[in-house]
């Protein structure tokens, strides 16, 4: 059995093999060092960074929107793409279909569930939408969420009411949110003997605000109201597992923090909601009680799903408390060195956010900012006009490098000095 600090060792220098150029090689630090020291240890990160191939003449910082993947993953992407187009003929039966069990296990040992609860979706979006628009509700039920829920979502509890008369309740989310009790109480006072189910955002993609799922599930269960997570911007990004949440169901994309293809995402359904929940393309009566009722959308591109086998080994490999680590160690990099100035106020509370922090800058609009970073510097941010909130939101990866932050902080010092040069 190779150990752990071997694994780690040879997965990282796998993947950075494929990406560096020799000079670059550096050995892995020991893995026993604690996550929080291994974040500030730049020869251990400068192998993690050789496993990407980020196109350095630009700066991203959005990886809430979406993280790049390492190279492992992009070239097998690559070669079960080939596969495909080899052997079209036994490639899904014979192949193709053997191989989603794999990951649907590999993410299942992940979440912390059982593999028969894990279906392997698009992203976020389609499998909040499987829940959403498969959950029976009926005239003058309610559906209790909140204001800062992501947009689309919110369409489609929209829709939903437009045509089924059902009622969507919002409470608001104080920014920053420095009270997790203020809001689980808010939810809890909003709960009436019609509220059917709950939606929440696992982290808000407006402030990078982790929000208390474990105590707003325990919360809702005591009234018997079943709870929706939106978890695209947390799987992979921090250590939590299924039971930890405690949640009825939760959605998230891997084309995010855990760096798999773009495209790919997993809906976790807990098992006794399995029955009742309609798939959005109407199954097989005997496929009922199967979560692969939820993929039966028809022949559909396999070769992402299938390279997020080497997306996990990578994640494992890296390891998810040295990830969060990292990321926390780059976001409080870049905040430190700009929050002295009198004109930010960050939106974020630290203790509760991991990568993403929102910052507003006084008298400045956040879509001019973001113009001017990306138009003049090729430094991406995401800039955020949603009442309440207003400012960039700013995500590093864990393959940032400290120079490129140094860079924003330089280009931001300068902007905070002279403001925006007028167009
Ligand atoms: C909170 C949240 N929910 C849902 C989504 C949608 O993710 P996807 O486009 O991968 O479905 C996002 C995307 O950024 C998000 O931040």
């Amino acid at each position: 059995m190779p150990s752990r600090r071997h694994f780690l060792r040879t997965t990282l220098a796998a993947s950075a093999a494929l990406a560096a150029p020799r000079w670059a090689a550096h050995p892995v630090t020991s893995p026993d060092v604690p996550p929080t020291v291994l974040a500030q240890d730049e020869a251990f990160w400068q192998t993690v960074q050789q496993a990407f191939s980020v196109d350095r003449s630009l700066i991203h910082l959005n990886n809430g929107g979406v993280n790049p993947a390492p190279l492992m993953v992009q070239h097998a992407e690559q070669a079960h793409q080939q596969a495909s187009h080899r052997t079209p003929f036994y490639a899904y039966e014979g192949t193709i279909r053997p191989q989603r069990e794999v990951v649907r296990q590999g993410l299942a040992d992940t979440f912390g569930c059982h593999a028969d609860e894990i279906a392997l979706t698009r992203n976020t979006s389609e499998g909040m939408a499987i829940c959403q628009l498969g959950f029976n509700l009926k005239r003058g039920d309610e559906v209790l969420t909140t204001e800062q829920d992501y947009p689309r979502m919110l369409n489609i509890w929209a829709q939903r009411a437009a045509r089924e008369g059902i009622v969507i309740r919002k409470v608001p989310v104080p920014v920053p949110l420095t009270n997790d009790t203020e809001l689980v109480d808010a939810l809890e006072a909003a709960i009436t003997p019609r509220t059917r189910l709950l939606m929440c955002c696992h982290l808000i993609d407006l402030t990078g605000q982790i929000l208390p799922v474990p105590a707003i599930t325990a919360m809702a269960h005591r009234h018997g109201v079943p709870v929706l997570v939106d978890g695209a911007q947390t799987f992979g990004q921090f250590s939590f597992t299924q039971p930890d949440l405690g949640c009825d169901f939760f959605a998230t994309s891997l084309h995010k923090w855990l760096m798999g293809p773009q495209g790919t995402g997993m809906l976790f359904v807990r098992r006794d909601h399995l029955h009742d929940l309609w798939p959005l393309m109407p199954c097989d009566a005997e496929e009922i009680d199967d979560i692969r009722k939820f993929e039966d959308v028809g022949t559909q591109p396999s070769a992402g799903l299938l390279a997020l086998g080497e997306a996990l080994a990578f994640h494992h490999s890296l390891g998810v408390e040295r990830k969060a680590a990292r990321l926390r160690y780059l976001r409080d990099y870049w905040l430190d060195a700009l929050l002295p100035h009198d004109r930010i106020r960050l939106l974020t509370h630290r203790p509760t956010a991991c990568a993403l922090a929102t910052i507003q800058v006084d008298d400045m609009d956040p879509v001019a900012l973001r113009n001017f970073l990306w138009d003049q510097h090729r430094i991406r941010v995401r800039p955020i006009k949603q009442d309440p909130v207003e400012g960039i939101r700013v995500s590093p990866g864990v393959y940032t490098t400290r120079a490129e932050l140094d860079r924003f902080v330089e280009v931001m010092t300068e902007v905070l000095h002279h403001g925006l040069p007028s167009s």
